[in-house]
């Protein structure tokens, strides 16, 4: 029997973790892919047998090309999770030509270098790929470079899930709302109490947590999403249908 792979990008970071936790229920190996080679390292030796650290960059299409081979000579690749990713400009009026090309290149390029890399695998082996993008992409909530980009990597998702459809290749995109990763070190410096007022806006009075993520992704890379390709699946505790206080604001009802 060969090997079944599920490669993760940015994969040393919280979210991609969870994910590679999660994954490895259904996957022999789990390439945890990251800039950060030494971070990837740790977590796969805290994860266990069958986790794979590998340096990747996303946006260098060469390193995306070295990891290709190396996979191709590992087994299949059944599920690419592109999931580096990182915002630096937080507002327009902020954002320098320089931010906004560094956005876009992680989060929006990096994902198609990669999956351009692996596509024959993904052929190969009628593969699933989950994108991450984030609520950023479905609404404007800050950090303007990162959410024109992730909106990108959406179409993305789209795009691939109906060229490569007719080899069985399936594309889904998970959209986070926030979650408390080390992406939130200097916001939480800056005001400690910024979770507690996230989680206000939320409707279900919380903020995300890594395993949510993680399960979305473990699903829409099954066989039980099937039938399911080309979405872009919300795991945000509500924050993209509606929030509590302007309903109670627009309507001046209680219910809210
Ligand atoms: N944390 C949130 O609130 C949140 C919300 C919505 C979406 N997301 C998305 O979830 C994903 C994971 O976020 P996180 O909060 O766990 O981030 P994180 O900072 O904890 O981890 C990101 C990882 O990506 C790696 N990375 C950075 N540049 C890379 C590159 N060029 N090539 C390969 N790896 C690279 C980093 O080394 C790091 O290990 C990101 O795509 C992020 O946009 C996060």
């Amino acid at each position: 029997m060969t090997s079944r792979i599920a490669i993760i990008t940015g994969s040393a970071g919280d979210i991609g973790r969870a994910i590679a936790a999660r994954l490895s229920n259904d996957h022999d190996i789990i390439v945890l892919a990251d800039l950060d080679l030494e971070a990837a390292t740790r977590a796969a030796e805290k994860l266990g047998d069958g986790f794979v650290p590998m340096k990747l960059d996303v946006t260098d299409a060469d390193s995306c090309a070295a990891m290709a081979t190396a996979t191709a000579a590992m087994g299949d690749v059944v599920t690419l999770v592109n999931n580096a990713g990182a915002s630096r400009a937080v507002s327009l009026h902020s954002t320098s030509v320089e931010n906004w090309q560094l956005d876009r290149s992680l989060n929006l390029d990096g994902a198609y270098f990669v999956f351009q890399a692996l596509a024959d695998q993904l052929i190969a082996s009628k593969g699933a790929i989950v994108n991450i993008a984030s609520v950023n992409g479905m609404g404007v909530f800050g950090h303007p470079a990162y959410s024109a980009a992730k909106a990108g990597m959406t179409h993305l998702t789209k795009l691939i899930a109906v060229e490569y459809g007719k080899y069985g290749i399936r594309a889904n995109t998970v959209a986070p709302g926030t979650v408390r990763t080390q992406a939130w070190e200097d916001r939480a410096v800056a005001n400690p109490n910024v979770f507690e007022e996230a989680a206000e806006h939320y409707a279900l009075g919380r903020i995300v947590n890594p395993d949510d993520v993680a399960e979305a992704v473990g699903f829409l890379a099954s066989p039980l999403a099937a039938a399911i390709t080309g979405v872009c699946l919300p795991v945000d505790c509500g924050l993209t249908a509606g929030i509590p206080a302007l309903a109670r604001t627009f309507s001046q009802s209680d219910d809210y």
